[in-house]
């Protein structure tokens, strides 16, 4: 009796440790004793923001995707290059086009002053990300922390892990899988692409070359994105035509009428795997909504340095 009351919970404590080990440990609850007005200042920040540039809650999200499928949600997309570290900025999906570096050093510095050196550059982003789609009259959600940050950067992994708009259906797949993350998971997140614009150099050739695309939509297109490469490679175009600041299921109706902007947009219904989630999407916002949550709380989840790994950076831009 003494000893079989004994043995179960060492056995617990032990599966406990086991899986402690190999998980990670976020939760939404994580700074609530060192830095409990967090949610409210990173908040009251992204309003600003968003506030003073409506496209801007859309780039925030993306950085966000862009620090997870990097070797993991680390801030590792914050560090600027220096003479010792090659960053991820200059990386050929970041280059020219990744934004809103300048917001988070306002909301670090925001935080900073409140709770000095407790809250990472990281869960900076993945809180900033979840509260810009708030912003333009998406979900919210409760947002998991305990991320730290990272004390390197990676070019060569932001060239290989974030897909191009160039990518077919079973690149996508297998990009997400490659981060643990489903098929649905990938359709789902790419209903980011409601909010946002694009640069001519990455919708050219769809629009140009292909036909598996609306021709009026193709020709509105046009006039803001010559056909010559090199001519106007820069200038935007909304990722969803019908309502580009407002976080809503439009994308998927979209792609349902053969308006993707992207071509990798429109691989997602193209008459492959996806069409059915796309099609649900269309028609039941509510699902879609559902399944971004669960999908980016996944995202959240890639890889996070816990513990004692990586630091707490003071200047999101610079190891400490
Ligand atoms: C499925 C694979 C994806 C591909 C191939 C892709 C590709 C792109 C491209 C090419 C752009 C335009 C960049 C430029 O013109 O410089 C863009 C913009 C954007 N992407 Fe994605 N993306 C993908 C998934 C995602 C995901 C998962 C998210 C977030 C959860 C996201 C959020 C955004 C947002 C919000 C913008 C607009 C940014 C702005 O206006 O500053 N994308 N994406
Ligand atoms: C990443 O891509 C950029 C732009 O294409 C290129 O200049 C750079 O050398 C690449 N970096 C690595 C480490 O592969
Ligand atoms: C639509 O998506 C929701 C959420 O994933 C799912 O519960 C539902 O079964 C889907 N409906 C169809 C018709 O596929």
């Amino acid at each position: 009796m003494a000893s079989s009351s004994f043995h179960a919970p060492t056995l617990v404590s032990i599966l406990v440790l086991l899986l402690g080990n190999s998980r990670a440990q976020l939760t939404p609850d994580f700074y609530e004793d060192s830095c409990p007005d967090l949610l409210n200042i990173v908040q009251a920040q992204v309003e600003i923001a968003v506030q003073n540039e409506k496209r801007m809650g859309a780039s925030l999200l993306r950085l966000f995707f862009h620090d997870c499928f990097v070797n993991g949600c680390d801030g590792s997309i914050l560090l600027d290059d220096t003479p010792t570290l090659i960053g991820e900025k200059n990386a050929a999906p970041n280059a020219n086009s990744v934004r809103g570096f300048e917001v988070i050093d306002v909301i670090k510095a925001a935080v900073e002053e409140a709770c000095p050196g407790v809250v990472s550059c990281a869960d900076i982003l993945a809180i900033t990300a979840k509260d810009s789609v708030v912003q333009l009259g998406g979900p919210d959600w409760e947002v998991k922390l305990g991320r730290r940050d990272a004390m390197t950067a990676s070019q060569a992994a932001a060239n290989s892990s974030i897909p191009p708009p160039t990518s077919n259906l079973d690149q996508l797949i297998s990009k997400y899988a490659a981060q643990g993350l489903s098929a649905q998971d990938m359709v789902a997140l790419s209903g980011a692409h409601t909010i946002g614009q694009a640069r001519c150099t990455t919708f050219r050739n769809h629009i140009y070359q292909e036909t598996n695309i609306d021709s009026f939509f193709a020709n509105t297109r046009k006039p803001n994105c010559p056909g010559t490469p090199g001519q106007g490679d820069n200038n935007l175009a909304p990722l969803d035509i019908q309502t580009p600041t407002l976080f809503d299921n439009s994308y998927f109706v979209n792609l349902v009428a053969m308006k993707g902007l992207l071509h990798s947009d429109q691989e997602l219904f193209n008459g492959g795997s996806t069409d059915a989630i796309v099609q649900n999407y269309s028609q039941n916002p509510d699902a879609f909504i559902q399944d971004f949550i669960t999908a980016m709380i996944k995202m959240g989840d890639i890889n996070p340095l816990t513990g004692s790994d990586g630091e707490i950076r003071t200047n999101c831009r610079l190891v400490n």
